[in-house]
């Protein structure tokens, strides 16, 4: 994926977006079944419309490596269930994996050092408890980097700097609370950079910080360089989020760690067709519970759950993802956690990893106006295609969970490639 990212194939923008365009079209009219209907309208037109360019970029890289061009039969082929493997789950899974090696060789991170006694050392250390709750994501990847093989001590042997500051712990610290998360890091930026030589010399481009609660958004307000230079990793990733540059910035997922072992995953026995639970805090909400509120086969509850949530998405074939303040939740990991397919109706979300795992192969990614369409849509999907969904659900939920001590291709380290495609050394080429 990232090697056709080069100058050349952007040459080729124009007459690849009017072939691919065509071709769409063809699909459109040649298939009769709903789910590619469903699939390709839904998923490449109606939403997702700003990232046009980069599906353009994914249809050309597998069209390319397909080799034989013949778009059509390779889905066929896919939707057959014959040639499934896990490569689908993937944009271009060698190069990943080709890729991910040498970024687990060589990456280094340097991490401005803190003392225990640090008057903010409650902000700026790992925690020493297992993160849970809905924030967790920011401090299980501090947790688990700090000890990682990732760290270098040596600042000259570094591809990127971490800013450790934690956005959610800011938040509840009595000292700096909401209204003082702005002055906190402009201070704390104010003090790296005239302490260190790092930052001044690409005036933070090689430096990045994690934050999973929206509030991160707001907070480096007094430090324009941080918006627009640094890596911002963050939950709240929309494309249309003040603040937040796609390709520069990164997506973080948001994981709400669920305890116990494996739920169990089976494809069968889903009773119910759509399942979602959550307050009604959003325009897009609203309009969910005005078609479906009342529902039999979609259960869309709004309020306390009376009933287990896990047992809720165990039973489900699908489970929505609706956009609530912000484009993110805990939910698409949940869904994927618990074996059951993300219906994601948050437009213009930046999906964590989109550059490396393709998300129409283990998602239904449905605009905001199609909310009406729901059912017919969740319906037209036939059984054996939901195999295949399902299938592949199984085949990411990995890619989303973490672990105190990291396991190959889990959240943490996906993030770490996320930073190793965004490093400065490559973007300063
Ligand atoms: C999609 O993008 C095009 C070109 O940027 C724009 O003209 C059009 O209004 C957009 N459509 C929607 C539905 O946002
Ligand atoms: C990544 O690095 C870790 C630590 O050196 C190692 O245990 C792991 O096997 C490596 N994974 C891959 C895929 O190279
Ligand atoms: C920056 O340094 C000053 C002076 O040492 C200190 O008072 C202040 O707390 C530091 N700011 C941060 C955010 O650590
Ligand atoms: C970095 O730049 C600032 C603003 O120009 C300057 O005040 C500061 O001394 C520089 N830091 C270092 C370490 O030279
Ligand atoms: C659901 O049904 C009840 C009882 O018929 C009705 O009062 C309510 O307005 C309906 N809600 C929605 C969202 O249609």
């Amino acid at each position: 994926m990232y090697n056709i990212l080069t100058p050349q194939a952007f040459v080729f923008m124009p007459t690849a977006l009017a072939i691919v365009t065509s071709l769409f079209i063809l699909f459109y009219i040649s298939f009769t079944s709903n789910f590619h209907q469903t699939h390709l309208t839904f998923t490449h037109f109606s939403s997702f419309n700003s990232t046009s360019q980069k599906q353009v970029i994914s249809l050309l890289g597998s069209t390319q490596s397909g080799g034989n061009g013949n778009i059509q039969s390779q889905r066929h082929m896919e939707l057959n269930g014959k040639y499934v493997n896990d490569n689908e789950v993937f944009h271009d899974r060698d190069s990943f994996m080709d890729n991910y090696k040498e970024m687990n060789r060589s990456l280094k991170i340097y991490v401005y050092p803190h003392q225990k006694g640090d008057p903010f050392s409650n902000v700026l250390l790992a925690v020493d408890f297992e993160p849970g709750g809905n924030y967790a994501s920011e401090s299980y990847f501090k947790k688990v980097l700090v000890v990682s093989h990732f760290i270098t001590k040596d600042p000259s042997n570094a591809d990127l700097f971490f800013l450790p500051f934690s956005i959610a712990r800011l938040r509840h610290d009595p000292r700096v609370g909401i209204n003082g998360i702005k002055d906190f890091i402009k201070s704390y930026i104010f003090n790296i950079s005239h302490e260190y030589p790092y930052w001044n010399r690409t005036n933070g481009a090689d430096h990045f910080y994690v934050a999973c609660h929206s509030i991160g958004r707001f907070a480096m307000e007094k430090v324009i360089d941080v918006k627009i230079n640094a890596i911002q990793v963050v939950c709240s990733s929309g494309y249309f989020v003040s603040a937040y540059i796609p390709h520069k910035d990164a997506s973080l997922p948001q994981i709400w760690p669920r305890p116990g072992g494996d739920p169990n995953l089976a494809p069968y026995k889903r009773k119910k067709l759509g399942f979602f639970a959550g307050s009604l805090n959003s325009p897009v909400r609203d309009k969910l519970l005005e078609w479906w509120g009342n529902d039999s086969d979609i259960f869309v509850h709004f309020g306390r759950l009376e009933s287990s949530y896990a047992e809720e998405l165990v039973d489900s074939k699908f489970c929505l993802h609706v956009k609530g303040y912000e484009v993110n939740t805990a939910r698409i990991a949940d869904a994927l956690f618990y074996g059951c397919v993300p219906v994601i109706i948050a437009n213009h979300y930046d999906l964590p990893f989109a550059d490396v795992l393709d998300w129409k192969h283990f998602s239904i990614i449905i605009a905001t106006l199609d909310i009406p369409l729901l059912k017919k849509i969740l319906q037209g999907i036939t059984q054996q295609e939901y195999l295949v969904l399902q299938s592949n659900v199984l085949k990411v939920r990995k890619h989303l969970q973490w672990h105190v001590s990291p396991v190959d291709f889990d959240a943490f380290y996906m993030v770490m490639y996320e930073l190793w495609l965004r490093r400065s050394s490559l973007r300063l080429q």
